[in-house]
């Protein structure tokens, strides 16, 4: 039987997948530094178990309604603003993408979205035969990421269909600031594009300043939410979609989500209908988990932060990155520090180039574990690449500057990223599955 096109498999499973999958069948320990599955991490509420456990008894008799229940939709209005009428329930802000995406283009068409970025964008986009344009973010010590104009102005007079901003970014940190979001309306406007605005890890703020495009009346705006982040509660499969916009296109495209919504009636009633209290207990929640990623980022500074590494600004969200000397790009060890990490000295760490960081070798942590914890893999992370980058034991100089690296990170361009199951090697909730490099 052959299969669509759009499983077709391009490239090969990334070294650093085949050396975590072999060290594990051989049986040998792996500390996970990407782990980003916070139940892993004590973050969850009994509270929200028992919640749901009550609500269950109020869900024995089905009453399906495609956009999900009045009194979930009433409550997340009461806390997020707009309308009751414009916000739809679905199984996962994944599955909120793929709705997003059926209704605003058509198969061939192009979405624009942010580069370094959340990877699972790409897969979802071949779902529904789109093609994913790159919007590209730059580093710029000490502000953080800025955006280029040119690539958001030229994606526009390409045609794309939406752009998707992740507000903050995944694993940027990066919250879109007023200029920044004035230029994708305007860009939206040109194209005639939908902006579609994830902020599952809007509370998570750190070393930034909040923003929201929810309620964004200039242009179509969904902004995206979820208790996979908000409640750090993956497991409970909630997410939703906030329409606003010009009154006369959101009646429309409201009418379009409600026939994607009523064709699937994918959320389970006793979450939608315990949501009232869940959101009420999402306060501390997120406090503490806020708390643990702060202590977090401080011991990942004191630790790496020195020369000759460097820890980047993280305005937000759940992941720290870590550049690296430019070095360990050498064939004996393997183009990738990763790889030998993972060998070596039992560390699975991801890559930058996972997320299509092109502009310096990185890691990229999950800032979620105890604290406790997390301060001894940083430790142990610096002690193995010290050991890395001792002197002599790499014989290769630094590229020139304008030569193209070959240890350098792989590009969206190439159709590379194709993903493991979400609970497969590389066990995240929140980042890449399992890319592979060209
Ligand atoms: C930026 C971003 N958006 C959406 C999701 C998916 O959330 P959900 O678990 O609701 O599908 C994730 C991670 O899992 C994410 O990192």
């Amino acid at each position: 039987m052959r299969l669509s096109r759009r499983f077709a498999r391009t490239g090969q499973t990334n070294e650093l997948t085949l050396e975590r999958a072999r060290l594990e069948r051989a049986g040998r320990p792996v500390t996970d530094l990407t782990d980003s599955n916070p139940t892993h991490f004590g973050l969850g509420s009994q509270a929200v178990s028992d919640a749901v456990a009550r609500a269950a008894a109020a869900a024995r008799v089905y009453q399906p309604d495609p956009k999900g229940p009045p009194v979930a939709r009433e409550a997340l209005a009461a806390r997020f603003g707009g309308s009751p009428d414009h916000y739809w329930l679905t199984a996962s802000t994944s599955e909120a993408y793929s709705w997003l995406f059926a209704v605003l283009a058509d198969p061939g068409e192009q979405v624009a979205a942010p580069a370094p970025g959340y990877p699972l964008i790409d897969p979802l986009a071949r779902l529904a035969d789109l093609r994913v344009r790159e919007v590209r973010w730059h580093y710029l010590e000490p502000d953080g990421w800025c955006l280029d104009p040119m690539t958001v102005k030229r994606s526009a007079e390409l045609g794309v269909k939406a752009f998707v901003l992740i507000n903050p970014g995944n694993p940027t940190g990066a919250y879109v600031d007023p200029a920044t979001r004035d230029l994708f309306v305007e860009a939206c406007r040109t194209a005639r594009a939908a902006l579609i605005s994830d902020e599952v890890f809007g509370p998570f703020h750190l070393e930034g300043r909040p923003t929201t495009l929810a309620g964004c009346d200039q242009v179509v705006t969904f902004t995206l939410g979820g208790l996979s982040k908000l409640l750090c509660a993956p497991g409970l499969k909630l997410g939703w979609i906030r329409l606003s916009g010009p009154n006369d296109q959101v009646k429309a495209v409201g009418e379009a989500l409600d026939q994607v919504a009523d064709t699937f009636l994918s959320v389970n009633s006793p979450v939608a209908l315990a949501l009232p209290e869940l959101l009420e207990l999402s306060g501390p929640v997120v406090e503490r988990t806020r708390r643990r990623l702060e202590a977090n980022l401080t011991a990942l500074r004191q630790v790496l932060g020195q020369e000759p590494f460097r820890v980047r600004r993280c305005d937000g969200g759940w992941s720290g990155i870590v550049d690296l000397p430019r070095e360990p790009a050498d064939p004996a060890l393997g183009a990738d520090p990763t790889v030998w990490l993972v060998r070596q000295a039992g560390l699975a760490v991801h890559p930058g180039w996972f997320y299509d960081i092109a502009d310096h070798p990185a890691l990229v942590l999950s800032l979620l574990p105890e604290t406790d914890d997390f301060q001894d893999r940083c430790h142990r992370l610096r002690a193995a690449l010290e050991t890395l980058l001792a002197p002599g034991r790499l014989g290769r100089p630094s590229p020139a500057p304008g030569v193209k690296d070959p240890g350098q990170p792989s590009r969206r361009g190439s159709d590379k990223a194709v993903p493991k199951p979400r609970s497969g090697l590389a066990r995240r909730s929140n980042g890449p599955r399992s890319r592979r490099r060209p």
